[in-house]
């Protein structure tokens, strides 16, 4: 992959690259379709990263379905898929590992010790291996991607990175390879995320700004449908990621819920377009 991409950046190609874990939906497809107009050549990785899964979490049941990724990969533009195996990424003598400090403390960072490490590890291997000039992130996942922009700016790793928003299903759920474990008696109640976040635009709509006004109804909100355990609902600064009492900048309201024993995340940019 290394020599590949060198030999294309020899010729003066640009390389895009989308990392992933594979089981495709409509937000990956997106991402690739975009990273495809920003450059000559789009890579995608597909790789379940088991560095960045904690020891009760879903590594051995997360989906895989290599067949359907590539065809739905070369229906988006892919040029390349780069598809390691555990064994090439971490031979047996791996002991290195990238840790961003403070942007991963809270949100994730608090229940899933250890998942930012992993993924900053695995996408310091994954940028070093593919050499993109132009790396494509979804904003769905917003504390990764504020972390992978702290990393490349921190090692000045020379790529640009690109966030893109939150790829939604018709009913207003953000994809998510995840979304395949919920049942379908539980799937109205994983909806109540995305009007949670509604609820939180109009009330900021309608001139509250106070964070803890917005988390206290958008709470209530959620505990009014069956199977939800509350894992976080916080209110933070957009680059920082540390909690805003008074909304006053760029803020973001990020939420992590259960749904019986699924785990979903999804967050809303105050006064940005929740495209539903
Ligand atoms: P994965 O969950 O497969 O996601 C790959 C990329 O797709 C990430 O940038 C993620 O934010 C984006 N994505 C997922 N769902 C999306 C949606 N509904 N709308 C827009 N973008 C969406 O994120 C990972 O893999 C891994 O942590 C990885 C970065 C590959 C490192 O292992």
């Amino acid at each position: 992959m290394q020599a590949y991409s060198e030999g294309l950046r020899l010729k003066g190609k640009r390389l895009s690259f989308v990392p992933t874990m594979g089981y495709f939906h409509e937000g990956h497809l997106n991402l690739m379709r975009e990273a495809k107009k920003m450059a000559d050549i789009l890579i995608v990785s597909i790789y379940v990263n088991p560095t960045q899964f904690g020891p009760k979490e879903d590594l051995s049941k997360y989906p895989r379905d290599f067949e359907r990724d590539s065809k739905m990969a070369e229906g988006a533009g892919v040029d390349v898929i780069f598809y390691p195996s555990d064994k090439e990424m971490y031979p047996g003598n791996y002991q290195t590992y990238v840790s961003v400090e403070e942007v991963t403390k809270d949100l994730c960072g608090l229940s899933r010790p250890g998942h930012f490490r992993g993924v900053t590890t695995v996408c310091a291997k994954l940028f070093n291996i593919v050499k993109p000039h132009i790396v494509v992130f979804g904003k769905k996942d917003f504390q990764q991607y504020i972390t992978i922009k702290r990393m490349v700016d921190d090692l000045n790793l020379d790529l640009e990175i690109v966030g893109l928003p939150t790829v939604r299903e018709a009913d207003g759920l953000a994809m998510s390879s995840r979304n395949v474990y919920l049942e379908e008696n539980e799937k109205p109640s994983a909806l109540i995320l995305v009007s949670s976040l509604k609820l939180a635009q109009k009330l900021y709509d309608n001139g509250e700004r106070k964070a803890s006004a917005i988390i206290k109804e958008v709470g209530k909100l959620i505990k009014s449908v069956p199977y939800v355990d509350i894992d976080y609902i916080k209110i933070c600064d957009t680059k920082t990621l540390t909690n805003v009492e008074e909304i006053t900048g760029d803020a973001v309201i990020a939420l992590a819920v259960k749904v019986s024993k699924t785990r979903l995340i999804d967050n809303h940019v105050f006064g940005e377009n929740l495209n539903i």
